[in-house]
This record gives structure tokens, C-alpha cells and sequence, in this order.
């Protein structure tokens, strides 16, 4: 290398530097390839240039990107592989340098860069056309057209946009990848979202006692809706399910359906979560991040066990409610959301609200559409539904024969008074599949807690006093629904007095706030 070609060389490599930053700089290829183009024009001194790549779908090679007088022309053109000059490069995958275009028959000049009227005069073209690929496949050319001067180094110049040429063929090797990785991501994404809307279609829940029939009727008449729904019940008692249920029975079924166990999250957390935060709002604060309120746009947010939320996280809640729009955490723009809001709890929220805990605004402001969830001991005729559903679905998953249950186990079933709801029925049901052989449950898989002194028989049957207990009970329980609660008036529909009733609420530990929903 001579002391005078330096600059020259040293311009290359800052060109090639640029053309490098330029691909890495955005996934956009037609972006980046049309701003190659322009660098090598401003300081290679090309006239005209254009990518060509080939079609994956019909073969044919399209162009890109191009720059020139006539690059709008240009960029509608088409050619075959192996057809003209940069039609062979692809096919050959080897690089061509035409001197003096006017002189060459093979050149198509479909791009219209080099008008009839200009060859063969003093504004002489040279074209070169380098090879782009991806891997050891040629996918397309790049081709220059420069200035024709008889002194100038073919090689070089070859040399010089053939490394150009394999800059481009990197930049679509990884812009492959990651297409291919987001269309994979797209599709498994779109499987997942049907599963999902088929897992949790109302279809799903089991159970046909009425409380149940009246919770679907409910879901149905809310789900197309925007309001806002409090679902309540005791634990177990499928309240998620019929969160599920709201959302993907809903318009908004192919949005997020995002989920915040706010009993589960430290208060300091919680907050955060819901309306994320800017760089710098607390200590660990590097990058900013979206709350659970933003990644619901569009969709359906799940606040569960909302009876936790701290005042502060209930004060904030509510303006969100309210005013429609949050800020980060440290930020000041306000953030619109269009969100959907579905809450769950199982306490009582009236007296919370009584004691204090809870703010009487929020309760009004969530408590706009209540569906509530039974507990199982109170809807008897779905136990054996479900267990027949839980056998058929543990069977399956652990891949056991297990066709059915049997009568002594049933019945042990249909008497236990399920504290754990559904979701006990559930774990009990999973452990007998895994224990039992032969096919069917017997009374034996079922854990201790169910073989109770009637069913496993050692202990005589109810007393009298057991017997009339459980019906006065049952009297009781019965009047205070249609009474919604009310002592009083459940104590006139049994012709009885306030103050026995509370009593008898007290020696059975009856919760009458959940009749008043
Ligand atoms: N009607 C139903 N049909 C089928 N499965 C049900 C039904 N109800 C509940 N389940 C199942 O029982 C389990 C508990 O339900 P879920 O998580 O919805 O209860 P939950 O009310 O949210 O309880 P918690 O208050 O403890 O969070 C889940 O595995 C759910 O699939
Ligand atoms: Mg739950």
C-alpha cells in the first residue's frame, strides 16, 4: 500500500463500519438497505445502486431498495434468476464487472439507470454486481453503477462491494432469525390464546345445581358487558374459573387477560405491579416497566383476593377507577388505559368495610355487577358431577385406567361437608386415581378426613340430637337466604324471635353476610 492510497483505504474501512452500524441498527431491512445505498453514493461516488432479492414464494427477484435518478422506477421492477447481468450473479453466485455498459448486449438496463441517450458518450457507466447470501445460498445482488474511468481497479472495487454484498447477506441472515422466531412466537401464541378460550369456556365449569345454574346465567349476562365484576365465595369455590369465564366470554377474549394476586404480593410490590415505574423511582429502579394495568389495555385485569389491598394501593385504585388514567410509579405522564376490571375475594367485605379496612368508595365502585360462587357443601347434587369430571381428568393426566367410583365411596362424598370447596374435592379426587388399582375407587383411597363414623361404620348412626340439629340448621339457613341475610325477618318467616335465631347463627357458625349478595 502506497502512503498516497491510505486515505483511501482508511475511507473504505469507515464506510464499511457505517454499512455495518446501518444493519445493526434496525430490524427494518428496506430502511437499512436503502441507507447503504445512500452511504455508498455520498462517499463510494456511485451513481445508482439497487438490492435485489430473490422471492421466496414466486422465485423471481424483486428489488429492495435503490437509489438513483431512476430509483422510483426502479424499485417496481422484476427479474428471473439467470436472466441479464444481475439475473446470472444470483444464478452463479460469482460477481460481474461490466467496464462500459454501452458495450454490453447482456445488460437489460430494466432499471432504466442508464438512459440510451447517455451511452457510449463521456458519461460511460461501469456496473458491478456482487452476490448477496445468506449462509452458502445466493438470495439476491447488489449492483452499482459508478462512473467510468479506464484507470480505475476492477478488483478492488469488486472486492470492496462484494464485502458490502456479504454485510447485507448477515444483516437477512439475522433478520431471518428473528422473523422466523416472532412468526413461531405469533403462532404458538394464537394456539395458546384458543386453548385457553376452550379451557375456560362456561362450558368447562362443572355443575347443574341451581346455585350454579343462576352463577352461569349471571356470567352470561355479564360477560359481553365492560362492568366491572366482584366475584365472591369461599375458598375453592371456583372463582377463578369464573374469572377465566367473564374474559374469554367477552369481546375482549383475544386480549390479555392479566392476573394480580394482590393477597399474594408485599405491599411495596404491589403497586409497582399494577402501575409499574420509570427508571429511577426507587433503588432498583434501572429500566422502566409496565404495570399490570397497561399490559390489561384492551383486555380484562383479575385483581384477586382484592380484600388485601393495603389503603394507600385501595386510595389509587380507586382514582384509576375513577379518572380512567394512572401514572408510573416516579413519572408524571398520565397513562390512559382502557381496561376491564374483574375482582375476587373471599371476605366479608361489608363488615371490612364497617371496620375500617376497607373504603366504602372502592366497595361501591367493585361491587357494581356481584356474581357469588356457593360453597359446595350447599349445592350437594354437583359433587358427584365433579368427581366424575376430576376421575376422567387425573385419569388421563396420569394416564390411569380409572373408569369409575364406587357407591360407598360416593356416598362418603355426598356427606363430607367439604370445607376446602371444590379444590379439595379436587386433590382428593387426583390422589385416589393415583392410588387406586383396578379401576374404581373404593372408600379406602379416600384420605382419612372423609371416613367419617357413618360411612366407615364403627360408630352408630346420627342420634336424634344430631339429626334434629342438622334440620334446624337447615331451616335456618334456608330463611335467612330468602331473607338475605336479615335476622329479623328470617326469625318472622320461621315464626320465631331475632334473639333465638341469633343464637342458633352463633352454635352453627352461620356467615350471614353471604346471603346478602
Ligand atoms: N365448577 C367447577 N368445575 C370444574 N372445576 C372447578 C369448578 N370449581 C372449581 N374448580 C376447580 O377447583 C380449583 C379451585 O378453583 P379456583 O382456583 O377457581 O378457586 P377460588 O375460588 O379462586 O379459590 P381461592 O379463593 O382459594 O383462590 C381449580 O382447580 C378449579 O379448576
Ligand atoms: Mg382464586
Amino acid at each position: 500500500m502506497t502512503r498516497t492510497a491510505a486515505p483511501a483505504e482508511v475511507r473504505k474501512l469507515s464506510d464499511l463500519l457505517e454499512v455495518s452500524q446501518t444493519l445493526g441498527s434496525t430490524l427494518n431491512l428496506k430502511t437499512a438497505l436503502h441507507r447503504i445505498l445512500e452511504i455508498l453514493e455520498q462517499s463510494h461516488g456511485t451513481v445508482s445502486g439497487s438490492v435485489i432479492l430473490r422471492d421466496e414464494d414466486t422465485g423471481d427477484l424483486v428489488v429492495e431498495a435503490a437509489t438513483g435518478p431512476s430509483a422510483q422506477a426502479a424499485r417496481q421492477v422484476r427479474y428471473r434468476v439467470g436472466e441479464g447481468i444481475t439475473g446470472r450473479v444470483v444464478q452463479s453466485g460469482r460477481p460481474v464487472v461490466v467496464p462500459r455498459v454501452s458495450r454490453e448486449p447482456l445488460f437489460l438496463n430494466r432499471t432504466g439507470v442508464f438512459p440510451k441517450a447517455r451511452a457510449g458518450k463521456e458519461e460511460e457507466l461501469t456496473f458491478v454486481c456482487v452476490p448477496v447470501k445468506v449462509d452458502t445460498k445466493t438470495v439476491g445482488a447488489l449492483g452499482v453503477s459508478l462512473a467510468y474511468d479506464k484507470e480505475r481497479n476492477y478488483d478492488e472495487e469488486t472486492k470492496f462491494f462484494g464485502i458490502v454484498g456479504s454485510m447485507v447477506g448477515q444483516g437477512l441472515r439475522v433478520q431471518k432469525l428473528v422473523e422466523g422466531e416472532r412468526r413461531r412466537l405469533l403462532d404458538e401464541n394464537s394456539k395458546l390464546r384458543l386453548e385457553l378460550k376452550e379451557r375456560y369456556d362456561l362450558r368447562n365449569i362443572v355443575g347443574n345445581s341451581r346455585p350454579m345454574q343462576q352463577v352461569y346465567e349471571q356470567v352470561a349476562q355479564a360477560a359481553p358487558t365492560t362492568t366491572t365484576v366482584l366475584i365472591r365465595g369461599e375458598s375453592g369455590t371456583g372463582k377463578e374459573l369464573v374469572a377465566h369465564a367473564v374474559h374469554y366470554g367477552s369481546p375482549r377474549a383475544k386480549k390479555p387477560f392479566i392476573k394480580v394476586s394482590c393477597g399474594a404480593l408485599p405491599e411495596s410490590l404491589i403497586e409497582s405491579e399494577l402501575f409499574g415505574y420509570e427508571p429511577g423511582a426507587f433503588t432498583d429502579a434501572r429500566a422502566q416497566k409496565k404495570g399490570r394495568f397497561e399490559l390489561a389495555h384492551g383486555g380484562t385485569l383479575f385483581l384477586d383476593e382484592v380484600g388485601e389491598l393495603s389503603g394507600s394501593t385501595q386510595v389509587k385504585l380507586l382514582r384509576v377507577l375513577q379518572e380512567r388514567e394512572f401514572e408510573r410509579l416516579g413519572g408524571v405522564t398520565p397513562i390512559k388505559v382502557n381496561v376491564r376490571l374483574v375482582t375476587a375475594t373471599n371476605k366479608d367485605l361489608e363488615t371490612a368495610v364497617k371496620e375500617g379496612s376497607f373504603r366504602e368508595d372502592l366497595y361501591y365502585r367493585l361491587n357494581v355487577f356481584a356474581v357469588y360462587l356457593p360453597p359446595l357443601r350447599e349445592r350437594r347434587p354437583d359433587i358427584s358431577l365433579l368427581a366424575d369430571h376430576f376421575v376422567e381428568k387425573y385419569a388421563a393426566a396420569h394416564g390411569k385406567d380409572v373408569r369409575r367410583i364406587a357407591t360407598t365411596a360416593i356416598d362418603m362424598l355426598m356427606s363430607y361437608h367439604w370445607p376446602g370447596n371444590v379444590r379439595e374435592l379436587e386433590n382428593c379426587i387426583e390422589r385416589a386415581v393415583l392410588v387406586c388399582e383396578g379401576g374404581v375407587i373404593h372408600a379406602h383411597h379416600l384420605p382419612p378426613s372423609l371416613q367419617t363414623a357413618e360411612v366407615s361404620g364403627t360408630m352408630p348412626r346420627k342420634s336424634l340430637d344430631e339429626a334434629l340439629a342438622s334440620y334446624e340448621k337447615d331451616l335456618i339457613v334456608d330463611a335467612l337466604k330468602t331473607a338475605r341475610g336479615n335476622r329479623a325477618k328470617a326469625a318472622r318467616l320461621l315464626d320465631s324471635t331475632e334473639r333465638i335465631i341469633g343464637y342458633a347463627v352463633q352454635k352453627y357458625d352461620i356467615d350471614c353476610s353471604r346471603f346478602r349478595a
